[in-house]
């Protein structure tokens, strides 16, 4: 039997549903001498803002028992130097391209999704297939609140994207960190955004017994990996019951095909593979060498019969207390 492994997310339609995750994957071809990255659904480049950005101090990432907990802080080029020095190496790959973006203010969201705009010459299609709104970062004009903390700042922060008119479609990376996630979703959802990737990671903290130190130069950091995957697949769940045709992109602690086809039965239209490629660069082309073998296994004969499987009723969750 052979499974069919194409999926779409909103109006995005994929090879196959297996992507990087923003930031465990460099900014451009970097993993391109371990794999053909033009195997994959798409590659999320690290998260660019429209000003070249430090990051955090050393350490930045910290392995631990149930994850990684990382605090790299958004380093990055800026969006027009990345255009000029990375962008022509990952488009030469054959690479489907997803832009993640990032802000500290609305007005920032606008200027880089202004600049990717310039990116799209008339007539011709755009270098990328979809941009990643990522409204995990925090709002200088709310106390550094966490965008997606707050349904009002998300939809700000995409409907200033959105100006831009950009040709292809926006998804919202969204923070597992609120209780509201549903209405944060909604928001974006209703500013213009065709897709939500869940998650992004969970606020952590780590101390050093020797040292009597946190283990990150900032202190805190976000968790990531085999921890994050039950919240990411309920942070999918709760979404794809709200909002049945809205593109789901699936993201936390999904490292085999097994993790993946489980996100997908989540009701995730897509996934993407995170801190496990830090571990091992070639993580997301063997989850997606495994998923053709993990669909046949539990009797699915394409990946679109597993997103719509969802056979868990839809009902919301028990709240688990
Ligand atoms: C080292 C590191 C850097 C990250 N940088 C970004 C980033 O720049 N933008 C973003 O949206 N998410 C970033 N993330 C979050 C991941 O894209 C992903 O949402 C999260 O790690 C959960 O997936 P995982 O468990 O497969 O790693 C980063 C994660 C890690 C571990």
């Amino acid at each position: 039997m052979s499974v069919d492994l194409r999926t779409a997310v909103g109006s995005l339609e994929l090879l196959n549903p297996v992507m990087t995750a923003s930031g465990t994957a460099g900014h451009g071809a970097e993993l391109a001498s371990y794999f053909d990255l033009s195997r994959l659904g798409a590659v999320v480049v690290k998260s660019l803002a429209s000003f070249a950005w430090p990051g955090n101090p050393a350490p930045r990432v910290a392995p631990l028992p149930a994850g990684m907990l990382n605090a790299v802080g958004l380093q990055g080029p800026g969006l027009s130097a990345w255009a000029r020095d990375e962008l022509p190496r990952l488009a030469a790959t054959g690479a489907r391209v997803v832009v993640s973006i990032w802000g500290r203010s609305v007005e920032d969201f606008a200027k880089v999704g202004k600049e990717l705009a310039e990116l799209v010459a008339p007539g011709a299609a755009a270098p990328f297939v979809a941009v990643e709104v990522n409204v995990s970062c925090p709002n200088l004009e709310d106390r550094s609140r966490i965008f997606a903390h707050s349904p009002e700042a998300t939809a700000a922060a995409v409907d200033a994207v959105g100006e831009a008119g950009l040709p292809v479609p926006l998804w919202a990376k969204l923070s597992p960190n609120t209780a509201d996630l549903v209405e944060v979703a909604g928001a974006a959802l209703d500013a213009g955004a065709e897709g939500l990737t869940l998650v992004n990671t969970l606020l952590g903290y780590f101390v050093d017994l020797a040292t009597r130190r946190p283990v990150l130069g900032a202190g805190g950091g976000g968790l990531s990996g085999p921890a994050l995957h039950p919240v990411a697949l309920r942070a999918v769940r709760d979404c794809r019951v709200a909002f049945p045709s809205a593109g789901i992109v699936g993201v936390g602690g999904i490292g085999d095909a097994e993790a993946a086809l489980r996100m997908l039965l989540a009701g995730a239209d897509a996934v993407q593979v995170g801190t496990a490629t830090l571990a091992d660069p070639r993580a997301p082309v063997k989850v997606l060498d495994g998923l053709s073998a993990a669909c046949e296994r539990y009797g699915f004969a394409s990946v679109r019969e597993a997103v719509d499987a969802l056979s868990l009723g839809t009902d919301a969750l028990s709240p688990g207390t």
